[in-house]
């Protein structure tokens, strides 16, 4: 019997590489993005009420009613926008599910779709599953913002969808307001769509604001915002999103969801609805919260060889090691995982050509000890001579 793969390029993706060697090896792991620490108490009480007290068949196939509406009063307070609960808001099973309907949901044989590298892992897979071509622009170091003369030049009439992410895993970088007017001006009377990854929304440092593409007018009629619970509400492992998109994108886009999942999981979808209501100072602390990690992480770091520019939001931290090792990224994470105890992400697997940088990516959702062991080990590093 022979399959020809779908996705011949594909392997296991990098975070679940790292994961399994940091394991393997007993080192910290600063590699894949999850916190080391519990969601609120209060949600998980209120979870296991809704859990216990018959909360556990399917709920509607958009989502709880209850949820979609905290959603839309969250979405007023930040950032004035109004957004109908019913017709513009699905919850899925985590982002990378909305990622993955709205990339089926627009794209066609042939179409184009932009990507900036480096660009977060399941956007290209679903791309070629849909039949469609992904065309990457690079960003680069230091500061990893689009550069639209690129973005310009690859605009054609076979561009169907852009891809944007922002805050971005995993450069930490933050679209300006200026970014968002630019994305408006080179895509108008441009019959395409936005797709816009904002799983990091409320984590941008600084005192800057989140740029969501639903707060320009022109950008909201033709983009699917997704964002995440998971990132949030400190519970990766729920698999709890949901995807902001007009009622016409909506439409089409919940034709495919509900063959795809058809509904998320019940109890938890009503715990964060009824946390949401009760604790809104979660999301609006939830800025000052990564910060003072960041924070930590930075000044840890401070007496390392490695060079550190304070992230502007996520709770990812570049770091370059040019002046520690000449090894290329995979191999100096490996080598920090396996000999140094502190696993890392190298971040050349998220391009297409990948730059000579020497830049790994370390996870700052982890408590505070944590941090500062993983610094210390980091701090032992000496000069490697591969
Ligand atoms: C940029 C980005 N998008 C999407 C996801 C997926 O989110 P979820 O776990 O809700 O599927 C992640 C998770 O790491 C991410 O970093």
């Amino acid at each position: 019997m022979f399959l020809e793969s779908k996705l011949p390029d594909i392997g296991t993706t990098i975070f679940t590489v790292m994961s399994q060697m940091a394991n393997e090896y007993g080192a910290i792991n600063l590699s894949q993005g999850f916190p080391d620490f519990e969601p609120p108490l209060a949600l998980l009480e209120m979870c296991e009420k809704y859990l216990k007290t018959g909360y556990n068949q399917y709920p509607p196939m958009m989502g709880v009613p209850y949820l979609r509406e905290q959603i839309s009063s969250k979405m007023a307070r930040l950032y004035q926008v109004n957004i109908n609960p019913d017709e513009e808001i699905t919850v899925t099973s985590g982002a990378t599910e909305s990622l993955f309907v709205a990339i089926q949901t627009v794209v066609r044989r042939g179409d184009e779709v932009i990507v900036f590298d480096p660009a977060y892992d399941s956007y290209e897979p679903a791309v070629t599953l849909a039949g469609g071509k992904t065309i990457h622009i690079p960003m680069s170091a230091p500061d990893f913002h689009i550069d639209f003369d690129r973005l310009a030049d690859a605009l054609d009439s076979r561009t169907r969808l852009i891809i944007v992410n922002s805050p971005h895993n995993p450069c930490g970088s933050t679209f300006r307001a200026s970014d968002v007017a630019r994305l408006a001006d080179l895509t108008r009377d441009k019959n395409l769509f936005f797709l816009s990854d904002e799983v990091y929304e409320h984590m941008v440092y600084d005192g800057g604001a989140h740029q969501t593409l639903l707060a320009n007018e022109e950008l909201r009629a033709k983009s699917f915002v997704v964002s995440s619970f998971g990132k949030t509400y400190h519970a990766t492992g729920w698999k709890v999103a949901y995807c902001i998109a007009p009622d016409l994108l909506t439409r089409e886009f919940r034709k495919i969801h509900q063959f795809v999942t058809f509904t998320t999981h019940t109890p938890t979808q009503w715990a964060l609805a009824e946390f949401m209501e009760h604790y809104p100072e979660h999301y609006l602390e939830l800025p000052s919260f990564y910060q003072a990690k960041r924070d930590l992480f930075n000044s840890a770091m401070a007496d390392t060889g490695f060079k550190l520019t304070p992230s502007a939001g996520t709770y990812f931290q570049l770091a370059d090691y040019s002046a520690l090792s000449d090894l290329d990224d995979r191999e100096f994470s490996t080598y920090l995982t396996q000999k140094i105890g502190v696993a890392a992400i190298p971040i050349s697997v998220f391009y297409e050509h990948p730059p000579q940088d020497k830049i790994v990516r370390f996870c700052f959702a982890k408590q505070d000890k944590t941090l500062n062991e993983a610094a210390e080990k980091l701090g032992r590093l000496e000069l490697i001579d591969p």
